[in-house]
């Protein structure tokens, strides 16, 4: 059934994000029989432009979308009805009263202004909406990443939305945490009586968080390069994944609960800075190579200039308090790596002992430990690695198997989107997926003095062939430790 009439206010309304996934995901919702006929969404930008101008483009960005399912097809010019266009300047108080008249008073009803456009602009937004007064009660803001290149400015701009608006009215969107899978870590975790007991470094040997992608930098050249991997997927993704990992158990899925756990591990985590980042950190580039067959550029070639900035990062992290005190948390990122695959991996300890003799004899196979892995992506799923006697009267030959919990299998149809369910909580005002100012701020604390040592090194980032796994020293990082990144085998 559809929920109450909301507006919607997407500025950036023809970019990137808007086109690829803020718009296909307000359809899929819709043909969901979510979005009801009352209900409007504005696409905001700076030129001049017809509402049907706006739907026209809507329609082609979305076509694909209704060329595979007659649903979609059959639902489209119903939603695009949905679609209006304003243009307004974030930089002139030109055009913004009229905007605010035609949103018109409407008590009680939800107001979401989604701010797809850059961290500089956010405090533009905020002081012109305030201005019209479409600030208050029943508004929420949507802001993306990045939220500033630092403590410091992230600061700026926290404070800027802390301004006009109250914390409670501000969602700040990591899409990682929208995404099913992830969901479904905190399902696991609290929902079996399996898990929690061995959730502890008595148990588990280490963890390892990837998140690889085939892509390179197509088009975001110019943002991509003041960022650098760091920052554009480790500060928050990858972070937010540790976090769901590593919390303790909250109270309640209240959104305080969940964020206050998050925030002690953010806390907890082991400084990294001039002293240990040689040691704990690695940093990469993308040279020439081929991708799934295809040959492609490297970076350097695809920005068109020099850069010292980084498309891969690996770093051993350490959560330094009881629960798990001397586990690794390694995790790597990178642009045009040979898969596109995320996984949370985490491995147990080995048995005491074997009874299934000597591996060394050629008679046994040895134990792997068990391995609980949570794919992310491609195909989203759960696989819980388990030793097993192979069948045959040929003896004790073990071998590892997997448990496996496809999703596409288990549930069947599409897995939505992650801003699906993301944009529809923030109509529904539930900000349990968004991240808190200051779980922003203490990630950036973790963050900033890595950064500070790699530009106090002045090394350039290391070169990896791009349809690799990243540069050789990512394989060293985990190997000193007698440990192996879990590349295949799924
Ligand atoms: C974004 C990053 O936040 O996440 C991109 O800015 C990256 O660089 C993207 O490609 C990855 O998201 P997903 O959902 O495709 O894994």
């Amino acid at each position: 059934s559809p929920m109450a009439p909301f507006d919607l206010v997407i500025f950036g309304g023809t970019g990137d994000l808007a086109m690829r996934k803020l718009l296909p995901a307000l359809l899929h919702r819709h043909v969901d029989g979510q979005i009801g006929p009352d209900s409007r969404i504005y696409g905001i930008a700076r030129d001049e432009r017809t509402d049907e101008a706006y739907r026209e483009r809507v329609r082609d960005a979305v076509a694909p979308l209704a060329a595979a399912d007659p649903r979609i097809a059959a639902c489209l010019d119903e939603f695009l009805g949905l679609l209006h266009y304003r243009r307004l300047d974030l930089g002139s108080e030109a055009g913004w009263p009229e905007f605010a008249a035609e949103l018109g008073d409407t008590p009680g009803r939800v107001r979401v202004f989604y701010l797809a456009v850059g961290p500089s602009l956010f405090a533009n937004v905020a002081d012109r909406l305030d201005g019209v007064g479409l600030a208050g009660g029943g508004t929420r803001v949507v802001v993306e990443k990045p939220i500033g290149k630092d403590g410091a400015s992230a600061q700026v701009i926290n404070e800027a939305l802390g301004r006009v608006f109250h914390e409670s009215q501000v969602y700040r969107i990591d899409h990682y945490l929208g995404k099913e899978t992830v969901q479904n870590l905190t399902a696991l975790r609290f929902g079996n009586a399996l898990f929690e007991p061995l959730w502890k470094a008595e148990h588990i040997d280490h963890v390892q968080i990837t998140v690889a992608e085939t892509v390179g930098v197509e088009g975001r050249a110019a943002y991509y390069d003041k960022s650098g991997a760091l920052r554009d997927m480790v500060q928050n993704h990858l972070l937010q994944l540790l976090c769901l990992v590593a919390m303790e158990p909250p109270a309640s899925l209240a959104a305080d609960a969940i964020r206050d756990e998050k925030l002690k591990v953010l806390r907890a985590l082991r400084p990294i800075d001039g002293g240990n980042a040689g040691q704990l950190t690695v940093r990469g580039q993308y040279r020439a190579g081929a991708v799934g067959g295809q040959a492609v550029p490297g970076y350097l070639d695809e920005l068109g200039a020099a850069s010292n900035t980084e498309t891969f990062v690996a770093i051993k992290a350490e959560v330094q308090n009881w629960r798990w005190a001397g586990v690794p948390f390694y995790l790597r990122t990178g642009k045009r790596l040979a898969q596109r695959m995320s996984e949370i991996v985490v491995t147990f300890r080995r048995v005491p002992h074997s009874i299934f003799g000597d591996p060394n004899d050629g008679h046994s196979s040895p134990l792997a430990p068990n391995k609980l892995v949570i794919r992310l992506q491609p195909d989203e799923g759960v696989k819980l690695w388990l030793m097993n006697k192979v069948p045959g009267p040929g003896g004790m030959r073990m071998r590892e198997v997997a448990m496996d919990l496809s999703f596409a299998e288990t549930f069947g149809g599409r897995q939505p989107d992650a801003y699906e369910r993301l944009l529809m909580d923030v109509v529904r005002g539930n900000p349990m997926l968004f991240m808190r100012r200051d779980e922003v701020d203490a990630a950036w604390q973790w963050i900033d003095p890595i950064r500070a040592a790699w530009e106090a090194a002045h090394d350039a980032p290391k070169a990896y062939t791009a349809g690799g796994w990243g540069p050789s020293a990512a394989v060293a990082l985990i190997e000193r430790d007698g440990r192996t990144w879990h590349e295949d085998g799924y």
